[in-house]
């Protein structure tokens, strides 16, 4: 226990409980995820006329959204007598399943495309104990074989096709609403599995139904153009981006996310590699280091802004959805490398035109 009146943050079940599918008796497995910024960015704001907010979901304890899913699906595996966890991962999933099985002491293992991993989300995996096996193939082969799995033997599988995930990531929007007093116009999400747009949607319907908010935003998802088997209408069978988060040619939530778009009168549309870093470096700019998967949100702000398509003083959130750390190679390889100095400060003070 903290001490009484202490303020901290409880993590996404207790400060939502009555909104999730739980009673008194779940377990909570808890590493106090969610309550993460909402930070408002000038620049956007200003280049696009509207009230762009970023949510910083790379803020959560593993770094990615994932984490408000995975507190619940091990809570829920917890209860119903789970004794090992499996799910299949681009970096992300995996890295907060090994993180949630390692706090409620379950087996965890997981299946990632060889060689697409980045290195971050690989050491974090690792070192919370999690068995990774490396599948010849991508995420879509993966996922079917970890399907499988679960299908055959005593596993339970964490990947978002199990409900709780969804449940658990749909407080991000609570959380959106919760800070803006309503909820913004637009709202601006990366699409892999597609599963967290869907889980957004869910959370601002259950606000709606529930008079909280009483309009809805319009959802948009944006997937990588090399990887964007929704807005081409057919799974890509080798999908290609430099954002290996959402490297995904068959998203598994597909229906899920075109509802989600078209209820809200929305889109799924596609971002190029080249949009998704500008906009990955731009707001590394701001002071916020999201890997490149998150920036396509806000590459997908600057691409509606470009064609036209926002209106003046429309308060728009872009989800941030994973932190920088976690795939440092694009952020070094786009920068300014470090020189080196003699050691004083004369030398220094000319070194940077003092
Ligand atoms: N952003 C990041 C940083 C992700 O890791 C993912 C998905 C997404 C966006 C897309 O979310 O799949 O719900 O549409 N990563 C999964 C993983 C696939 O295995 O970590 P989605």
């Amino acid at each position: 226990m903290t001490a009484a009146g202490a303020p901290q943050w409880r993590g996404i079940i207790e400060e939502y409980r009555e909104w999730l599918p739980i009673t008194a008796d779940t377990p909570v497995v808890t590493l106090r995820e969610g309550g993460t910024p909402l930070v408002r960015s000038e620049t956007l704001s200003a280049e696009t006329g509207c009230d762009v907010w970023l949510k910083y979901d790379g803020a959560n304890p593993t770094g990615s959204f994932k984490d408000r899913g995975m507190t619940l699906a091990i809570s829920k595996a917890i209860e119903e007598g789970a004794k090992a966890v499996v799910c299949a991962s681009t970096g992300n999933t995996s890295a907060s399943a090994a993180a949630y099985a390692a706090k409620a002491a379950l087996t965890c293992a997981v299946l990632v495309p060889k060689g697409k991993i980045a290195l971050g989300k690989m050491a974090q995996t690792l070192v919370h104990g999690a068995r990774v096996l490396e599948v010849d193939g991508n995420f879509d082969a993966a996922l079917e074989l970890a399907k499988d799995l679960a299908d055959r033997y005593p596993v339970t599988l964490v990947n978002s096709v199990n409900r709780f995930r969804l449940e658990g990531q749909k407080t991000a929007a609570f959380e959106i609403c919760d800070a803006l007093a309503r909820a913004p116009d637009l709202h601006l999400v990366p699409v892999g599995n597609a599963g967290n747009i869907s889980s957004h949607w869910l959370g601002y319907s259950d606000y709606l139904e529930a008079g909280v908010i009483h309009e809805p935003p319009r959802l948009f998802g944006f997937q990588a153009k090399g990887a964007a088997p929704i807005v081409l209408g057919e799974p890509v069978k080798d999908p290609q981006t430099i954002a290996t988060a959402i490297r995904i040619g068959n998203p598994a939530s597909w229906e899920k996310a075109l509802s989600a778009a078209k209820e809200s009168e929305g889109a799924i549309l596609a971002v190029t590699d080249r949009e998704i870093l500008a906009a990955y470096r731009r707001v590394a700019r701001e002071g916020l280091f999201a890997e490149p998967a998150s920036a396509a949100s806000v590459a997908g702000l600057l691409h509606l802004h470009a064609e036209g398509n926002l209106t003046a003083d429309a308060t728009v959130v872009c989800v941030l959805t994973g932190h920088g750390l976690k795939d440092p190679e694009w952020a070094i390889a786009g920068a300014a490398q470090p020189q080196t100095v003699r050691g004083d400060p004369a030398a220094v003070a000319t070194e940077l035109g003092l």
